[in-house]
């Protein structure tokens, strides 16, 4: 499996750096070709001389060096995948904000590649909030994090930082360039997302509370299993999945346009917050509230119901799923919608609490086999095992 494949090694700051020259032996002795890459931080702890041996290649470590003899375009081109071992708090943090402010960060910002990295740093830091959200934004973005473990630190302080063993990084090397790690490889999944704006007047919509949080979190756990992802979604804040085609649209009927305008697919999952009615006559100029007036009557109008279209259309795709945001009798209710609607699998979660806008999500997965409760997790854990759900199904 790792024979011939080209592996990137990026080496960052910390006392476990040692560890990258072992993980390297592994690699090596299973016929991988490793170039090393030294962040300053890690030319501390490990010397270019014995990454470069261990590797057998030339060792990059400078972001004007590697300009002049290769660029870092092709650096960054060249691996099946880059691994960060040990990732420091700080190379994480300039990760998660897309700086390019060295050779590693720079590699990380322009590669393709699927990126692994093996924090390692002092619980303190791995507990504190910036890294907490460092980590999720690099989760959410479809990196493989392998540790920190919990054990004895060098420091003498014990918790959550210690690098992940060689052994078990090299496993979760070989794991990200099996071919079984992208089984949806050929496969298109078209995805909705957010919430849509129903205009009342040029400048008054109706909306709802959707973020887009989940539905982008399955855009991006069904890319990196090697779909080729459309997402159609409504105004959100959360920034684009990376590798994803993205089509932004405001209301249901555009929403519906841009999704059968997507077709065909072998996949739907319909995760948007789509509004069922809209004001059946928008007002061409700004509503006006004239003196003594009564207040205005907003007559509305159905809207197309997207879900079960998709369902019931000639180009349907192989598997359709859609959600149900229920906020009582869930899994009776999601169960009559998913018959309702037409679609394969109706995922469900109660939206009484702060699930819409929030980070973590409960939900059930009602099938024709019957319903599966799944424990609350991060959305992108659901969007994770969401995504392999259906790998599974399509096999
Ligand atoms: N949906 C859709 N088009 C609509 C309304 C909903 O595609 N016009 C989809 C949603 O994306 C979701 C599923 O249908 O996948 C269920 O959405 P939900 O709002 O829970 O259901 P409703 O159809 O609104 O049913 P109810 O009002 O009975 O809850």
């Amino acid at each position: 499996m790792l024979a011939n494949r080209q592996i990137l090694l990026i080496v960052s700051g910390s006392i476990s750096a040692y560890k990258a020259l072992e993980l390297t032996r592994l690699l090596r002795k299973a016929g991988a070709i490793v170039t090393g890459v030294l962040t300053a931080g890690g030319a501390r702890f490990v010397t270019r001389e014995a990454l470069a041996g261990i590797t057998g290649q030339r060792v990059h470590d400078d972001l004007w060096a590697a300009e002049a003899e290769i660029g870092h375009i092709r650096l960054a081109r060249l691996p099946d995948a880059v691994v960060v071992v040990p990732a420091s708090a700080d190379l994480l943090a300039r990760m998660a904000h897309g700086l390019a402010d060295d050779l590693a960060s720079t590699i990380l910002l322009a590669t393709r590649a699927p990126v692994l990295v093996a924090p390692a740093m002092n619980p303190a830091m791995w507990e504190h909030a910036a890294t907490r959200a460092n980590m999720a934004a690099l989760r959410a973005r479809g990196v493989t994090v392998i540790g920190p473990g919990v054990g004895a630190m060098a420091e003498a302080e014990s918790g959550a930082g210690r690098l992940a063993e060689p052994d078990d990084i090299f496993a979760a090397v070989a794991g990200l360039l099996a071919p079984s790690a992208r089984p949806l490889v050929g496969r298109h999944a078209l995805v909705t997302s957010g919430p849509t704006h129903e205009p009342i007047d040029p400048v008054r919509y109706i909306a709802n509370r959707s973020s887009g949080k989940q539905g982008h979190a399955i855009a991006t756990a069904l890319a990196a299993l090697g779909a080729r992802v459309t997402l159609v979604c409504g105004p959100v804040a959360v920034p684009d999945p990376p590798g994803v085609t993205v089509h932004r649209i405001e209301s249901a009927r555009e929403m519906l346009a841009a999704c059968e305008a997507a077709l065909p697919a072998d996949i739907a999952v319909m995760a948007a917050a789509v509004a069922d009615w809209r004001v059946a006559r928008e007002a061409t100029q700004k509503l006006k509230k004239e003196p003594g007036a009564a207040a205005p009557t907003l007559t509305m109008a159905l809207n197309p119901d997207i879900l079960a279209t998709l369902s019931h259309h000639a180009q349907r795709p192989g598997l359709v799923i859609g959600f149900a945001a229920e906020t009582e009798r869930v899994v009776e209710h999601a169960t009559a919608k998913r018959l309702r609607k037409g679609c394969d699998w109706i995922v469900a979660n109660d939206v009484s609490g702060d699930v819409m806008g929030g980070d973590a999500n409960r939900v059930h997965v009602i099938t024709a086999n019957g319903v599966e409760d799944w424990p609350e997790m991060p959305k992108d854990a659901v969007a994770g095992r969401l995504a392999a759900r259906i790998a599974e199904a399509l096999r």
